[in-house]
């Protein structure tokens, strides 16, 4: 049985002894970057500072969210808004694999400029075991090369602490619940953001018009919660599909995009089960997603488990 207190103990030790200077810790307001930003601050103190980059690739109203949370523990915060040198960096790209590579070397290169900034030598990483395992770091071949691990260039200047190496998920809310942290109970989110949720080529209006779908299906699907016509999935989120289709809009033939809802049942990542949402759920998703989102003409759900689809569509 996973011990979360002992696990505490244990890594808060480790990384005392491993952590010889100043810190960073990526936060991305997630549950595993929160958890590893406790851990640190637990661990390190002041000599630790967390940095929260803007990639372009954020959730609506991350920013805010992070602010308040990293915040609320205490620890000390820089922001970098990077999301237009992302942009550029995107520009023309559509293989997933190339993306993660671009997104984990521009991502680890802002964090290094701000780290020395910082006079850090130090990274703290909420790395977990699945993104490594699938990233081919285990007996597996490479699913996806995680941004956080198979992104990373060899040549970084910074050594790189990960506490939650060695755990899943399922075991990382346990800490979060032992630490009371307020993200435990919070979906998923990959590393490379919303850049995986938009198949094709990531430009600025693409992520604006996949921001708003994900923030659509989020608020629906907790609001569904909250009225009883539910429980909350693992994971719940739109993807942007590169397919144009036929439809009309008003009295005139429109050609739009297709945006694709995914959501599923999960303990640890690594197998997974499309959520069999209410009919009226999805009703209401549709609707407000093609109303506000002009581009957008069409909704599909995916109704594939994984294996053998995977819970991302990148
Ligand atoms: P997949 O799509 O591999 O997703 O079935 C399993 C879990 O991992 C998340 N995911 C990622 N997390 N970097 C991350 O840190 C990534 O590149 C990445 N790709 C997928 C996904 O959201 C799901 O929770």
């Amino acid at each position: 049985m996973f011990d979360a207190q002992e696990f505490i103990r244990r890594a808060v030790r480790e990384m005392q002894e491993q952590v010889k200077g100043k810190a960073v810790i990526a936060t991305s307001g997630g549950v595993d970057s929160t958890v590893a930003a406790k851990l640190g601050s637990m661990a390190l103190g002041d000599h630790m500072v967390a940095i929260y980059v803007n990639t372009g690739c954020m959730r609506k109203g991350e920013d805010e969210k992070v602010r308040r949370i990293i915040e609320d523990m205490a620890i000390k915060l820089r922001y970098v808004d990077a999301s237009q040198e992302f942009y550029q960096a995107l520009a023309g790209v559509v293989d997933p694999e190339e993306k993660r590579k671009i997104i984990g070397e521009k991502f680890i290169r802002v964090f290094e400029r701000e780290a020395v900034e910082e006079g850090a030598e130090y990274l703290i990483q909420g790395t977990i075991a699945p993104d490594w395992i699938e990233s081919g770091g285990g007996l597996r071949d490479t699913i996806k090369s995680h941004h956080n691990v198979g992104g990373l260039p060899e040549d970084v200047d910074l050594e790189i602490v990960e506490p939650l190496r060695d755990l899943y998920k399922d075991e990382v809310r346990k800490v979060a619940r032992a630490l009371n942290l307020p993200v435990a109970e919070k979906q998923p989110f990959p590393g490379p953001g919303l850049a995986v949720r938009i198949i094709g080529e990531v430009t600025a209006e693409r992520a604006a018009v996949i921001r708003e779908a994900c923030a659509v299906v989020e608020e629906e699907l907790e609001q569904a919660v909250e009225k009883g016509q539910m429980t909350l999935p693992w994971q719940y989120f739109a993807v942007l599909l590169p397919v144009k289709t036929v439809g009309v809009h008003g009295d005139r033939r429109a050609y739009g995009f297709t945006i694709a809802i995914r959501a599923v049942e999960s303990v640890d990542a690594m197998t997974a089960d499309f959520s069999r949402l209410p009919w009226e759920v999805l009703d209401r998703i549709s609707t407000r997603i093609t109303n506000e989102l002009h581009q957008v003409n069409r909704v599909v759900y995916d109704v594939t488990n994984k294996p053998p689809g995977t819970v991302e569509w990148e």
